[in-house]
């Protein structure tokens, strides 16, 4: 008996982690050097305390749970995060483990024994990285809303050198023009409005696109009725933007050609996913359909040039399908690989 007990003692006093016996009122018996240095007292000092002395004044009750098991017996030891005072008026972060260390006869705990690490370092780096990250997010997002202010500069720059031009072909590349660089500065803007900057909510991308393209070409939605689905999870920026100018070219070609002399029709554009995790974007209107003499593959004009360009550059192919008005099918993959 008195082998164990001098044993007990050795490896309590040598222990490099925090260590204290309690009563049941909290007042300290024992503490080993470490617990000591971790607070700042000697051990005269803390002798002359209670244990809930030293607790953070906010911490006092979020063990209280924890302890109501640890009286009956329901639990034999618990663990928590707390914070100590030092002696010094420090807050020090610490992990505590409290166990019952002796129970009288009849069960009812007469000492606690605490074993506590100091986690302040811990904590302080968390702190760190957690402030430096709202940091990045915050450049982030500063970033995307000037990407975006600098797109609509260039947007608003081509529309004021439009006015001097007076023949009604230039002038339509001038618009056309705009809306290329107004639909990649709506994409900044939804991402320094999404929640977590890295992914775009594709539905709502589509839905301002193509009111904007219908406001910019003037053509009432009771006249070509337009119906968006998307099922895929948001988009990341490089498949977002890619996927957003091919829309922008689509959607114009239809209100530019399909309904010719204010004709009433249909368009619908979808995004979704197959079982391969290939990303499936249609985009049809039920119009006149290409000219006969249009080979898409090979045609010149800058329109369709850009979607094939783009579709190759996003890892896709496209199915081309006129026999109703135009019907776009193309498939892609959901990432790229850089
Ligand atoms: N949805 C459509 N319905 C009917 N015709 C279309 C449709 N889309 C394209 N076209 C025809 O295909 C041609 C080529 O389209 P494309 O987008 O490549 O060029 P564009 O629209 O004439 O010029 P750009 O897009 O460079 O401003 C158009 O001029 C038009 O005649
Ligand atoms: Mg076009």
């Amino acid at each position: 008996r008195h082998k164990s007990e001098e044993q007990f003692r050795l490896i309590f006093e040598l222990s490099p982690m925090g260590m204290a016996i309690t009563s049941t009122d909290d007042s300290v018996l024992k503490v080993n050097q470490a617990c000591c240095d971790t607070v700042g007292y000697t051990a005269e000092e803390l002798g002359q305390k209670k244990a809930t002395d030293i607790i953070h004044p906010d911490d006092l009750t979020i063990n209280l749970t924890p302890n109501q098991d640890l009286w009956p017996g329901r639990t034999s030891h618990f663990q928590m995060e707390n914070r100590l005072l030092s002696k010094d008026g420090r807050v020090i972060h610490v992990l505590t483990k409290k166990a019952v260390l002796v129970r009288d006869s009849q069960g009812k705990p007469r000492k606690f024994f605490y074993q506590i690490v100091d986690i302040t370092e811990r904590k302080q780096a968390e702190n760190q990285v957690r402030a430096s990250l709202t940091e990045k997010e915050v450049l982030l997002k500063e970033i995307h809303h000037r990407v975006k202010n600098n797109l609509q500069i260039i947007s608003s720059l081509l529309r004021l050198q439009s006015r001097k031009v007076e023949e009604p072909q230039a002038l339509s590349l001038f618009k056309d023009s705009q809306h290329r660089v107004q639909s990649m500065a709506l994409i900044h803007q939804q991402l320094y409005q999404s929640p977590n900057l890295a992914q775009i909510n594709f539905g709502k991308y589509i839905q301002t696109l193509t009111n904007n393209l219908f406001r910019s070409y003037g053509i009432n939605p009771q006249t070509i009725a337009l119906n968006i689905e998307v099922t895929t999870a948001p988009l990341t920026i490089d498949v977002a933007i890619p996927c957003g100018l091919i829309i922008n070219e689509l959607v114009s070609n239809s209100l530019k050609y399909a309904f010719p002399e204010n004709q009433e029709g249909k368009m619908e554009i979808s995004l979704s996913s197959d079982q391969q995790g290939q990303l499936i974007l249609k985009v049809s209107d039920n119009g006149i359909g290409l000219p006969d003499n249009l080979d898409f593959q090979s045609t010149k004009s800058l329109g369709l040039s850009i979607v094939r360009n783009l579709t190759a550059q996003l890892g896709g192919n496209i199915i081309l399908d006129c026999s109703q008005g135009t019907r776009l099918e193309i498939k892609f993959p959901h990432s790229l690989d850089l």
